[in-house]
Parts: structure tokens; sequence; C-alpha cells
């Protein structure tokens, strides 16, 4: 078990969280490896080990870390960046550029150069102009680059609407329409500075139904047969993205397997009858790798009161730690680490620091009778959390912690004050 109480307290992956509240402070980030490892075990056991010739990617914009890095090498993934910082991180941490593929919907000319540059194994190109750009700049440095199209399949996925990504009216993606797409398959196969591997496809994020994936995947299939038979090209290669849902309270996570058996079927299947052999198959997982091997950790500051209508406990962090809650009405669970046994009999409202009412982390959560100086863990912030992290009211990030069966490592400093003016300049006339 990750979570236990013992003692009254809260322990994660073996370390009493009380414990970790006082020796690195809080707001406190605190990763378990042990459940990191427990998804990797997973995906190997239902997927990668399972299929052959098949990756996973790591979609590092969920946490990106030197150390994050370092447990998807360890763990055998590839991993998915999508900017020259995240590019830039893996490369700092010596991740092997083969097994790196690059996504996102506006590259730059210097991110497309320091991916080239390091001989990353994959770009995904997510629109028309992208290729040109590739072409340029693989040219200049006489270099060939694999490359996929991302498509926008067009299909309704059941999430929220900021985190759905595979509709039509989407900024990611090559649309379908046949006077764009195919030209741009043709140019891709014509081209001498690129591979064309395929298409890629990302229908959304914290999905429980695998039937907008498995509407997606028609389509690559459609345009897997249409580029044989229209240009005489095997797609070597399909990527069907991540989006696989976690639980944050009460949720059941479906497994692995539950969404991928029933794609692979049909990829086989399809594979079969267009007389090729079965393309390279790759995923991209982020939220379900480390969603809930994260926690956060604050101390209750002041309490508020307001008879017969809301009890608002404060904590040291909010909004700037956790966004999710203010930009997607994102709904988490926790409870008070230093009294986890006692009855929960208290119904309160778990509030930032910020100035903005908006800043709410959960409302009207049952706890135990909270007292300033208590230490608050909110379950399941590994994804999507120190990732999104931000300054606003010139809050610090706070520090990140590895825990692995009763040890501890910090894995990122907190910022402080200084680091956060370091870039800043008085001009001279104001000085
Ligand atoms: N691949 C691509 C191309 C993506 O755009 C994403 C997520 C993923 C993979 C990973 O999806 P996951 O397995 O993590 O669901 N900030 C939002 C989530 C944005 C997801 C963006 N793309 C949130 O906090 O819910």
């Amino acid at each position: 078990m990750i979570k236990e109480i013992k003692n009254n307290r809260l322990f994660f992956d073996g370390c009493d969280t009380v414990e970790l509240a006082k020796k690195y402070g809080t707001p406190l980030y605190v990763f378990s490896e042990s459940d990191i490892i427990g998804r990797c075990d997973e995906l190997k056991e239902s997927f990668l080990n399972k299929y052959e010739n098949t990756r996973a990617a790591y979609a590092s914009k969920a946490f990106c870390t030197l150390a994050m890095y370092k447990i998807a090498e360890r763990e055998g993934l590839c991993i998915d960046v999508v900017s020259g910082g995240e590019l830039y991180t893996a490369i700092k941490a010596n991740f092997p550029p083969e097994r790196i593929e690059f996504n996102g919907n506006n590259k730059l000319l210097e991110e497309i150069e320091m991916a080239i540059d390091y001989g990353i194994g994959r770009i995904i190109i997510d629109g028309l102009k992208e290729l040109e750009l590739i072409e340029k700049v693989c040219k200049e440095k006489n270099k060939k680059v694999n490359v996929l199209y991302r498509i926008t399949p067009g299909v309704k996925s059941d999430s929220h609407d900021y985190i759905v990504t595979g509709k039509k009216d989407s900024k990611f993606g090559i649309p379908l329409e046949e006077d764009v797409i195919y030209p741009a398959i043709e140019a891709a196969i014509q081209s001498e500075h690129v591979e064309f591997l395929g298409f890629h496809f990302h229908v959304g994020s914290q999905l429980f139904d695998n039937h907008s994936h498995l509407a997606a995947l028609e389509t690559s299939l459609k345009l897997t047969k249409d580029t044989k038979e229209r240009y005489g090209h095997i797609v070597t290669e399909l990527n069907i993205g991540g989006g696989f849902g976690i639980s944050y309270t009460t949720e059941e996570r479906k497994t692995y397997a539950y969404f991928l058996d029933p794609m692979m079927k049909r990829i086989e299947a399809f594979s079969k009858e267009l007389g090729i052999d079965r393309p390279a198959v790759v995923i991209e997982p982020g939220r379900s790798i480390v969603g809930e091997a994260g926690i956060s950790l604050y101390t209750v500051g002041s309490i508020k009161e307001i008879k017969g209508v809301r009890k608002y406990i404060a904590v040291d962090g909010g909004m700037t730690d956790n966004i999710r809650p203010a930009l997607y009405q994102a709904v988490y669970t926790g409870i008070l680490a230093n009294k986890a046994d006692q009855p929960k009999d208290d119904k309160v409202t778990v509030c930032g620091k910020c100035c903005e009412s908006g800043d709410i982390l959960i409302r009207d959560i049952m706890v135990g009778s909270a007292e300033s100086g208590d230490v608050f863990a909110i379950f399941s912030t590994g994804a999507y959390g120190y990732s999104m992290a931000n300054n606003y009211n010139k809050n610090p990030i706070p520090a990140v912690v590895l825990a692995c069966k009763g040890h501890d490592e910090l894995i990122v400093k907190r910022q402080s004050y200084e680091d956060m003016i370091q870039n800043e300049i008085i001009p001279k006339f104001l000085k």
C-alpha cells in the first residue's frame, strides 16, 4: 500500500508525511517512486511485453523534472516532449535521444533545430507548415528525421472541454479534408529530408471510456490503407496517444488493457487484411503514470467559520501549486495528515492563500477537527500540478520530494524569493 495510516498519521510510500512536512517545509509535493514503478510494470505486463513492436512514451508535460526523466529511462520508457524546455531538461538528464518524440502545435524553429541537433527519435508534425520548417533545418544540417502526422480525428471524448483534443474544432492536428491531408501525406513521403512513418492521434485526457480512442483509430487505419493504395507507401508506426483516466476521488481507474487490448486486436486484424506487417504501436501516457503517485502537503493556517454558511480552512499554497480546481473545476480529496485516524465530522472547504475567490482546492470535505498548524494532504496531485505551477502573487514554487519505501530525497528545491526576481531588471531611469 502506497498510502497507509499509522499512529494517527498518513504515511506515503513508507514515509511519515508529517515528518516530511517538518523536514522540507510546506507546501510540498511528494512523489512515490514505488507507485510510478508499479504503473510502469502494469504497462510492461499488459502492453509492452504482451505485444511486440510497441513503445510507451511518457508524456512528460504531466510531470517534468531531471529525476523523472531518469526514472522513465530506467523503466524502459520513451518520452514525449512538447517544448524546447522539456527537451532541454531531457538532454540535461542524458535521456537517450532516439527515445524522444516531439509533439506540440506550434514548434518553433529553434526548437526544431534543437531536436534535430540532439538526434531525437521522432517529430510528430502538427501543422501543414511544420514539414517545410523541418525540411529546411534537415537540409541545412544534412540530417534526416522520422516524422508522423498528428491528425484531428474529429471524435468527441467525455471529459472537460479544455482537455478534449480530438474534436474537429481543435487547435491540434491536421484536418482530414481530402485536399488537405492527402497532399500533406504525399509531400512527406516524397521528401528527401524526412522519413514518413505514419499517423498520431490524441483524443483527450482523463478518459474512462475507450470509444473515442477506437473511433480515432478507425481514422488512422483508413489513412494507412489510403496511403498504401494511393502512394504505395507502407505505414510502419501508429501513435494512439494517452488520456487514460485516473482516480482523484471515487472514480474507478480502468486498466491499460481495457483501452489497449481492443485497439491492438483491431490493428492486428486490419494489418492482416491489408497484407502489411503490423505497424509499431506507440502510446503516450502522462497522467496515468504519475497522477496518483503524487500528493501535496500543506500547513493549515487561518480558519474562518461563517456561521450557517461555510467553514474555510486556509493552507499555505493554492492555485499557484495546483491550478486544476480553478481551471477545470477538478475535484480532489485529502485528509489531515497528522489526524488521520480522527473521526471526520467537520465539513470544511480547503482554500489557498492567493488573492482570488476561486482559489479553492477542495469544496465541502469532511475532516477531523482542523486547527492551525495541522498538515493537510491532498491526493492524486502528481500530474499537471508541479508542471502547471506558477508564481501568481509571487508565491514560490514548492519543493518536490521523491519517496521510496521509507526513504526520501529532495528532487526539486523550493524556489526562493531571490530565484523569483533573478531575471528582473530595474532600468537606469528608475534607479
Ligand atoms: N499525448 C499528447 C499529444 C497530449 O497532448 C497529451 C496531453 C498526452 C499525450 C498525455 O495525456 P494524459 O495521458 O496525461 O491524459 N493540464 C490538463 C491536461 C492536459 C493534457 C494535454 N495533453 C489537466 O491538468 O487535466
